[in-house]
């Protein structure tokens, strides 16, 4: 037996019962694909019906408040559904009469949807010969077809498209593409496979290998890149030198603590001798990370009386992780007072002004304050610092 007839009679014996499989209409259709795209059908039944009630066509829906339409959707969840189905519905009034219609290639244009919606709309509701890939069809393609490769890139749902095409019935293509979902739902579960009990064993790839929870493959992880930051922590009394980050890359915009990511020389040196390290060396680091800080005379002292690290702590981005180290540089608490312009002490009242939004026009006023201020331990909480930097602050200070 073919593999759709195989799927389609077992589909015709399993097949819920659920409201969205008892219209032709293609708007109810639309509908409950979106509500079902995140959230489990037992769910969505309630939502479905009474979204319905309320908004019984694309007219109903495109005509009323957005409003109103969350408010129906309140408790589903992942409202932006809601209102790209109303941008949805707005759109076919204005542009194709309030008609839902018939091709993948024009439902693709309306806004809110997407490829799945499309292949959903015009197989369930127009009988169209397309394909719905969700995120359960990947993986029973996956695992019929023992895919090698991670199931999330277009090279995998071209394949997955191309094989769904062949499989799919002429008669039918609405209810193959939802048996491939129920199946997926129902059997083709993504820890415990019920392989006993798949009506498509036979046809099945993984099922052969004795593998089929191998499938599908995993995303390789991305490479961590694993970087040494030495941090500067300045200090004058009680308060702590903090600068504005670049507007582009990690942590763009961020208040931080200043400091370098150590080259692997760099890095080198400090793991293996780091008592040989000149004095020149970390002034050079110092540079790098506050250029032009007009502190550099000040600093140079401190290292003459010895440096000394804390740390580390760590620090995991999606792409990077940081070990932290620190030193910390006293100043003199009346250093640079009167005599290094780009320093301004910031009063407690204009941080508060910043945390409101109100800073804008204060920071044009005086830009310099605008890269880099002086901040005592109670004012740290009011500024957004990255988390990565929590570790440190907690240490320097006890709020
Ligand atoms: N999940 C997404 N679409 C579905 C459908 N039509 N039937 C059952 N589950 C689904």
């Amino acid at each position: 037996m073919k593999l759709s007839t195989q799927l389609l009679d077992w589909y015709a014996t399993v097949k819920r019962d659920l409201p969205w499989r008892k219209t032709g209409d293609p708007y109810a259709i639309w509908v409950s694909e979106v509500m079902l795209q995140q959230t489990q059908v037992k769910t969505v039944i309630p939502y479905y019906e009474r979204f319905l009630d309320r908004f019984p066509s694309v007219e109903h829906l495109g005509v009323s408040n957005l409003d109103d339409v969350l408010a129906i959707w309140s408790g589903l969840g992942y409202y932006s559904r809601a209102r790209r189905l109303w941008e949805g519905a707005r759109y076919l009034i204005q542009n194709l009469g309030g008609i839902v219609p018939k091709d993948y290639e024009t439902l693709v244009k309306i806004p809110g949807i997407g490829d799945y919606t499309a292949g959903a709309i015009a197989s369930i509701a127009f009988g169209q010969r397309v394909a719905a890939i969700d995120g359960n069809v990947k993986r029973v393609v996956s695992r019929l077809l023992a895919w090698p490769e991670p199931i999330e890139t277009t090279r995998s749902l071209r394949y997955f498209r191309e094989n769904l095409l062949k499989w799919q019935s002429d008669q039918n293509p609405g209810d193959f593409n939802q048996a491939l979902m129920e199946l997926g739902a129902m059997v083709c579960k993504p820890t415990k496979p019920h392989c006993e009990d798949c009506p498509l064993a036979q046809f099945c790839e993984g099922y052969f290998q004795e593998d089929v929870q191998h499938f599908p493959v995993k995303k390789p992880k991305t490479q961590r890149q694993e970087v040494t930051r030495l941090t500067f922590i300045l200090r004058k009394g009680n308060k702590i030198y903090l600068q504005k980050r670049p507007s582009k890359g990690l942590l763009a915009d961020l208040w931080e603590l200043p400091g370098v990511e150590l080259s692997q020389d760099d890095l080198q040196n400090f793991t293996n001798s780091p008592s040989t390290i000149s004095i020149d060396t970390y002034l050079n680091l110092f540079r790098q990370a506050i250029p032009e800080s007009g502190y550099e005379r000040q600093v140079e002292e401190d290292f003459k009386h010895g440096i000394e690290f804390h740390g580390p702590v760590y620090y995991t981005f999606s792409h990077r992780r940081w070990e932290l180290i620190w030193l910390i540089i006293d100043l003199d608490k009346n250093y640079g007072v009167g005599w290094d312009d780009r320093e301004v002490e910031l009063t407690r009242s204009s941080l508060l002004r910043e945390k409101q939004g109100k800073y804008q026009l204060e920071a044009l006023e005086t830009r310099k304050s605008d890269m880099c201020k002086w901040v005592s331990s109670e004012d740290l909480r009011l500024i957004p610092l990255p988390v990565a930097f929590q570790s440190i602050i907690e240490e320097l200070v006890t709020f």
